[in-house]
């Protein structure tokens, strides 16, 4: 039985990948702080829970594992700004130290799960082998960690990096505070879907479920097609301008609930704008996504009409990571003994 390490285990992309991977066989180290709970991941028997840093990852809890997916990040661009040396530290550094102490293991495969959003603005299609321009902390600490990991690569330690559009669908740690996710939870409750200016950006997006798919496959395709490549992941028909976008999942949620959907803009011009090629991922792999933003909004629907999901402070990354920090101020202030009011 192969054994997986995902880190980040417990979050958005995590806790769909986790029991996809349990579901084929696979035995699944989980490695996490559990920020956003432990109740992502359902218990199974061949599930191990490691409630750790991933900076303070040791050779030991990487014995005997075969497989690493390193998704652990602080994982958007406006948490990476808030929070940047943590950034720097758990997105670059950790995940650096991750992939050299998994070589040293003896680990076959190692996944980088990094972000189309290194390209940043760009006008014109880019591919895996064109100029990134990260604009973030975020995607600047990608970016570097692709460059210090890539090199690892060699014949008994295959390393490849995905570069995953932004991603959409519905999972346990839900995520609203990304762009389809976020407009179909406006449109449902509110008949509002908000819309980042100026909606001429393009932003390529792809479904929770394909991009599980993808790093599932690549714990067993053929070396030579995956080690030391860099895949862009997501479907030549995803690559969305947002306003567009925003017109086809009113237009969805319209239909769907029977009522009118106004769009509203927000925020300032968004200067990430980014449209992404995929002909590597769909030749080489013979990969192409199988969930349209159509089809992702109404999963995302059904959990919301029947009560399955809501839009907590867990489900936007920033404003849970603030929360967190609130609270262990406040509560190293007033805890003694232990506890609080029961001590
Ligand atoms: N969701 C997207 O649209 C998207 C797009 C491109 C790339 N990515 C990348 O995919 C990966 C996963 O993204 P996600 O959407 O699942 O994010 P997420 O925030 O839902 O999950 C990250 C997980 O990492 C854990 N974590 C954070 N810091 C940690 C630390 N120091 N030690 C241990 N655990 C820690 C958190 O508790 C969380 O469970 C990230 O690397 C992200 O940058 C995501």
């Amino acid at each position: 039985m192969q054994t997986v390490l995902v880190t980040g285990a417990g979050g958005y992309i995590g806790s769909v990948l986790v029991p996809k991977l349990l579901q084929q066989g696979f035995t699944v180290k989980a490695l996490d702080r559990f920020f956003f709970g432990k109740d992502k991941l359902e218990t199974h028997p061949q599930l191990q829970f490691i409630q750790e840093d991933a900076r303070r990852l040791s050779e030991q809890q990487l014995a005997g594992v075969d497989y690493v997916i390193d998704l652990v990040a602080v994982s958007n661009d406006p948490s990476g700004e808030q929070f940047s040396e943590a950034t720097w530290q758990i997105n670059h550094q950790s995940r650096v130290m991750t992939a050299n102490l998994a070589k040293k293991a003896g680990v076959k495969r190692y996944i980088l799960p990094s972000s189309c959003s290194i390209y940043g603005f760009q006008d014109n299609e880019v591919d895996e082998t064109s100029k990134t321009n990260p604009l973030t902390v975020y995607a600047k600490a990608n970016e570097k960690a692709e460059q210090d990991i890539l090199p690892l690569a060699n014949e008994t330690f295959v390393v490849t990096i995905l570069r995953q559009a932004t991603v959409f669908g519905y999972g346990p740690r839900m995520r609203f505070d990304l762009a389809i996710n976020g407009m179909v939870y406006g449109a449902w409750k509110d008949n509002v879907l908000p819309l980042m200016r100026d909606g001429k950006q393009y932003r390529p997006m792809v479904h929770v479920q394909d991009t599980t798919d993808v790093m599932i496959h690549l714990l067993t395709a053929d070396p030579h097609n995956i080690n030391g490549e860099i895949f862009n992941v997501g479907g030549a028909e995803q690559n969305y301008q947002l306003g567009p976008l925003g017109e086809i999942i009113a237009k969805t949620v319209s239909n769907e609930l029977n009522k009118p959907i106004k769009i509203e803009w927000y925020g300032d011009v968004d200067h990430r704008s980014y449209r992404v090629n995929f002909d590597k991922i769909a030749t080489i792999l013979k990969w192409q996504p199988r969930f349209s933003a159509e089809k992702g909004a109404k999963e995302i629907l059904t959990h919301l009409v029947d009560g399955t999901l809501e839009r907590s402070t867990q489900t936007i990354t920033l404003n849970w990571y603030k929360d967190l920090e609130k609270w262990h101020k406040i509560i190293k202030q007033v805890e003694l003994h232990g506890g609080i009011l029961n001590i």
